[in-house]
């Protein structure tokens, strides 16, 4: 019999009695964020469909879908193999599809799960359309609309029905619906200015629904909302289900830079002060090739008069104040990512500690599906 992953053999350990740097769950609080989202979204009537990105983690889906989530949504042809294999089926590719080897790969996954794959141009489902047909599948397609991005999407109104209706003719697909992505929305400041936007953008969703309806299209799934905009878009009636992922992990990015509310951070990289150059630096083991900062600064938990001010490759530069100036060299201490999705992909491990005791190493089943 083959032995487990050494990983495993250090369940039960304390969290500061691990190696570092390690990226670490609270599985108390994760849970009671998964709770907290999936009744967000009963209440008012919309499905979850958590997109997978901030963890990458089949297991953590699992959770998600026990606590009412409808699947997944993926951003890569590969990434969605990885759910599928763990045995999730409703799985939405959240982005641009295009080339035969990925389609083979769609139409291959067609037949274990019931992919959905999103689609802004008529060359991407065409070819989508004639490899289903050629492998006995049948793939169903939404169409993304432009909501105000400016990133991939269709333009709203004639272009998008023109599209919606030749796509609906494609043998080997079913057009069921539609998805916008605000996410050029989230960061606004004064919540009643986002509330405005965010209505206007999903008004577009709704035009694009109607037009459908009125032609004979289904439009039974509007997708739309990230976590930063959930609390927002969840009100909106057409949308039917909210793609919002990384609610889970809730990180600083999203409570202060997106004004979520009512979640609490669940994800740290436990770090060790390796260097006490003067009074005033600490010197840690994580650097940009354990957390990373550039979408929004990493934090110290829990230790007053700390301040991450630089991160090179494989250090990460504290300045001290007070008391925590006591900090020494091997001391172990805890780093809230600023934003999770681009540190998750360093790590090739998850470790869940409740109560600070190891239950748990998930390995990061889908970091480098990048295809
Ligand atoms: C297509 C799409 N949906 C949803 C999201 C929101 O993800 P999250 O809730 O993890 O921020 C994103 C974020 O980039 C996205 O690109």
């Amino acid at each position: 019999m083959e032995s487990p992953p050494v990983t495993q053999t250090l369940v039960g350990s304390h969290k500061f009695d691990l190696d570092t740097p390690a990226l670490c769950i609270d599985l108390d609080i994760m849970e009671s964020n998964i709770e907290k989202m999936a009744s967000y979204m009963t209440t008012r009537g919309k499905q979850w469909r958590p997109h997978v990105k901030c963890h990458k983690t089949p297991a953590i889906s699992w959770k998600q879908i026990k606590a009412g989530a409808i699947g997944v949504t993926s951003a890569k042809v590969s990434e969605a193999e990885v759910f599928a294999f763990a045995g999730i089926t409703d799985i939405l590719i959240a982005n641009m599809i295009i080339g035969e080897k990925k389609h083979r790969r769609i139409a291959a996954l067609c037949k274990i799960a019931d992919p959905i794959v999103a689609c802004d141009h008529y060359s991407q489902a065409e070819m989508l359309s004639r490899i289903c047909v050629e492998v006995g599948v049948k793939c169903r397609t939404i169409l993304e609309v432009d909501i105000g991005l400016e990133r991939v999407g269709i333009k709203p109104g004639i272009d998008t029905l023109e599209l919606a209706q030749a796509i609906d003719k494609l043998p080997g697909l079913d057009l069921v619906g539609i998805m916008g992505y605000e996410g050029h929305l989230l960061r606004i400041k004064d919540q009643d200015e986002k509330k405005a936007k965010i209505g206007a953008a999903m008004q577009i969703l709704a035009k694009t629904k109607d037009d459908f309806d009125k032609h004979g299209l289904n439009c039974e799934i509007v997708s739309a909302g990230g976590t930063g905009s959930y609390q927002i878009t969840s009100d909106v009636d057409c949308v039917t289900e909210l793609q919002a992922g990384g609610g889970i992990f809730a990180e600083p990015f999203y409570l202060e830079e997106c004004c979520v509310s009512d979640l609490e951070s669940a994800v740290t990289v436990l770090a060790s002060v390796v260097s006490r150059p003067v009074l005033e630096r600490a010197i840690l083991d994580t650097g940009r090739k354990t957390i990373y900062p550039d979408i929004f600064m990493p934090k110290v938990k829990g230790i007053e008069g700390t301040n991450i001010v630089a991160l090179s490759a494989e250090h990460c530069k504290v300045d001290l104040e007070g008391a925590a100036c006591d900090l020494k060299i091997g001391d172990k201490i805890e780093l809230y990512p600023g934003y999770n999705d681009f540190t998750t992909i360093l790590h090739e491990n998850f470790y869940g500690f409740r109560n600070d005791v190891l239950e748990i190493v998930w390995p990061t089943a889908a970091r480098g599906k990048i295809q």
